[in-house]
């Protein structure tokens, strides 16, 4: 039966993409999102793409009168929560502003949620929380993030086991997503970094669309296959799904679990590279420049415990996850805009 979903951040990348497997999946959705690295377009393509509407708050989430006015007056069932700032190079510069926002932001969301008697959570949280654990990535390894973005979903994530062992009737699951890329195949919703972007796969289809010049690799001295960094890329909308199953997961769950949503296989810059340009149909311009500060060789997940737990495994291709990329880059070289 459909239920009712607060989605906190829904007009983000994941977000969006998670709206749209919710609402074909039956629920409704109320989507909290202060728009500060997203579009309204995003939310309205959703509903375009799905027939269905969303009862969107431009609200932020330490505006605590607002939000309580979110959840009175209506019967929420559950949160996924997205909302956060995720910059690793802006949070190392701004820390009392990543700190306020994604720490101080979900103690405002959880103590209404508990005023309000909802105790169903989703957190997004992140492969970043390992730091430098070997990989294969398992639940049970010890966390300890490297940076202030890492150290606020570690924070965020230890807070919601306290919360879980001190309240029993909370049911809370943290998800920690490896490298998601990829969109929505109608190639209507996608990701819509600002300014240049951070990651791999939105630097490389901005090249390909030609708002950039080359892709600079990142090293090519690492002890891995060819020398350039490995990541577990997993297409965002096997993310997406992941969250639907964390959530029918949450009526049989006893306080608070992590999963690792990834596919258990690593590619390196180079074969992510070569996919991207079979998608595209083109060679695009390379260099290889120094390593980054702070980069791991290699990190991939032991996706185990998800596929034994929520019976959810990831299915797309690397090859999926470039045409899909492709598909938006090129029908919205501008994002959203
Ligand atoms: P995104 O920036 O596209 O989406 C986050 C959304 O939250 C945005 O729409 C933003 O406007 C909103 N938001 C931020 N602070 C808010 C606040 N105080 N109040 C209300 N809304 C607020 O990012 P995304 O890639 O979709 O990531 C979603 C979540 O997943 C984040 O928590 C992120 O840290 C986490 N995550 C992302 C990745 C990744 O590579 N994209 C990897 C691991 C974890
Ligand atoms: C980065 C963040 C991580 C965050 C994740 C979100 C750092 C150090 N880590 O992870 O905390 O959770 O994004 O998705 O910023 N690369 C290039 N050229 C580029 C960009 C990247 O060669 O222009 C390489 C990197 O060295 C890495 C791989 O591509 O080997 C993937 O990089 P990226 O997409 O930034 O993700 P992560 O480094 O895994």
């Amino acid at each position: 039966m459909g239920q009712t979903i607060l989605v906190t951040g829904g007009a983000g990348y994941i977000g969006s993409h998670t709206c749209v497997e919710l609402l074909n999946a039956g629920h409704t959705i109320v989507c909290v999102d202060n728009l500060s690295n997203s579009s309204p377009v995003a939310i309205e393509r959703v509903q375009e793409l799905t027939g269905k509407e969303i009862a969107f708050h431009e609200i932020d989430l330490l505006d605590a009168a607002g939000l309580d006015g979110v959840f009175a007056g209506r019967r929420i069932d559950a949160v996924i929560h997205f909302a956060g700032l995720k910059a690793v190079g802006e949070g190392q510069a701004q820390p009392l502003r990543y700190y306020q926002n994604n720490v101080t932001g979900t103690l405002v969301l959880l103590d209404c949620m508990k005023r309000h008697g909802v105790t169903d959570i989703v957190f997004s949280s992140s492969a970043t929380v390992y730091g430098r654990a070997p990989a294969p990535l398992r639940e049970d390894a010890p966390i300890g993030a490297e940076g202030v973005y890492g150290r606020t979903k570690e924070m965020i994530e230890r807070i919601l086991q306290d919360l879980a062992a001190a309240e029993p009737n909370w049911r809370i699951v943290l998800l920690r997503y490896f490298n998601p890329v990829g969109a929505h195949e109608s190639g209507r919703i996608g990701e819509d970094p600002r300014g240049i972007p951070n990651n791999l796969v939105p630097y490389i289809m901005q090249v390909a669309v030609g708002r950039l010049d080359k892709i600079r690799v990142f090293g090519n001295d690492y002890d891995t296959k060819d020398g350039t960094g490995v990541r577990d890329y997993i297409h965002v909308l096997d993310l997406a799904s992941g969250h639907l199953a964390a959530l029918e997961s949450l009526p049989k769950l006893k306080g608070c679990r992590a999963f690792n949503l990834g596919t258990g296989t690593g590619y390196s810059v180079l074969e992510m590279l070569g996919a991207a340009e079979r998608a595209v149909g083109k060679t695009l311009a390379h260099e290889v420049v120094d390593r980054r500060p702070g980069d791991l060789a290699v990190s991939y997940a032991d996706p185990t415990r998800a596929k034994t737990e929520l019976n959810w495994t990831a299915k797309k291709t690397l090859d999926d996850m470039c045409q899909d990329s492709w598909r938006w880059q090129s029908q919205n070289p501008s994002g959203y805009e």
